[in-house]
């Protein structure tokens, strides 16, 4: 498959007249949530290109990521006169371009979109790769379809509105990249101060991280095969995020996937002999930037209860992306409980 569009520049008004160009349309209009729309609009909003554009502004928050709000955008792209010629620009964070994808995907059987993610998670993840969808029945991401943007245009322009929690957040996606990629990319990253450290150095990061994520996304783009590997972390993170979740007290999916790196290199230590020092750098990288999620072995047999309901777990098995080395990855391993309860031994050893 081709791979996607991806522009990476700061001047988004400049961008987007580029990729308009290329496309015959008769209208535009953007879709955006309420801190896009606060924060991270106004620093394009005056640029003539974005003049007279419709703003559908839906609510913020990973809860109103539901069929729900996706009506509303249609009726409001009844109420713009919006037809098959018309292009969405999702602007916003992940919940905005999953949603906003997903909404232009279905409208009169297909609307085209451009995505400009305005947070570090919706830069490196949620706007590259074509996975669109809503939550559902309480189940994330249970309805939607696989369709790419024609563009993504990936910034720093609107890193500095984000909480440092954000900005870390979709850091541990980009160490999920390195961990992909190679030992270089990786070191680099393990070198930079996520909070301190200057944009250009983060966009340089930034941009080798979104090319290793459409590079596989273009290998596979509807998860078949090697696109699993984008789910390292994963299994492990969602369990965290689901038991945070049952506590209520809710933890950024970014923390969640680091912590879920730190279980899942250990599972790659024990089943693959996964480098021991670097799987003690990132521990301690994670420590630093994330802290812990504290567990106690009470915990065990509840986490593992949702690792089993993981959408990748296979007749009850749980199953892992893992690597045995930096760039070298195991897809679909079936892991044991007993093997679980030794890394999650060995996670609370190495961060609490
Ligand atoms: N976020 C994982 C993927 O896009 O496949």
């Amino acid at each position: 498959m081709e791979h996607q569009q991806i522009i990476f520049s700061n001047d988004i008004p400049g961008s987007l007249e580029t990729v308009l160009k290329g496309l015959d349309f008769n209208k535009v209009v953007i879709i955006t949530d309420v801190n896009a729309h606060q924060f991270a609009f106004p620093k394009i909003a005056d640029s003539p290109v974005m003049k007279g554009i419709p703003c559908i502004v839906i609510k913020s928050g990973d809860t109103c990521k539901t069929i729900e709000t996706a009506t509303t955008v249609w009726k409001q792209l009844e109420a713009e006169g919006a037809t098959r010629r018309t292009v969405v620009i999702n602007m916003g964070g992940g919940v905005v371009t999953d949603l906003g994808g997903f909404a232009a995907s279905v409208f009169k059987r297909g609307l085209r979109f451009i995505n400009v993610p305005t947070t570090l998670l919706g830069a490196v993840d949620a706007a590259i790769g074509g996975k669109t969808g809503v939550n559902f029945n309480g189940l994330k991401n249970e309805i939607g379809v696989f369709n790419e943007a024609c563009a993504v245009v990936v910034s720093t322009l609107f890193f500095d509105t984000l909480p440092p929690t954000e900005l870390k957040s979709g850091y541990a996606e980009m160490l999920k990249h390195g961990l992909l990629s190679d030992r270089s990319y990786f070191a680099n990253l393990l070198n930079h101060e996520i909070l301190t450290d200057d944009r250009e150095q983060l966009l340089g990061l930034l941009e080798r991280s979104v090319i290793i994520k459409r590079d596989i996304v273009a290998a596979d783009p509807h998860e078949q095969g090697l696109r699993r590997a984008l789910n390292l972390g994963h299994t492990a993170g969602h369990a965290f995020e689901s038991l945070a979740m049952k506590r209520m007290e809710p933890v950024p999916h970014g923390y969640a996937v680091a912590w879920g790196l730190v279980v899942e290199l250990i599972l790659s230590h024990m089943i693959y002999k996964f480098p021991s020092d670097i799987l003690h750098m990132v521990a301690a990288f994670v420590r630093d930037n994330y802290g812990t999620f504290a567990i106690t072995c009470d915990d065990y047999d509840t986490l593992i209860a949702l690792m089993r309901h993981d959408k990748k777990s296979i007749g009850g098995e749980i199953n892992c992306s893992l690597l045995a080395d930096i760039g070298n990855v195991k897809l679909g391993t079936v892991v044991s409980s007993d093997d679980i309860k030794a890394a999650l031994d060995i996670y609370r050893d190495l961060l609490q």
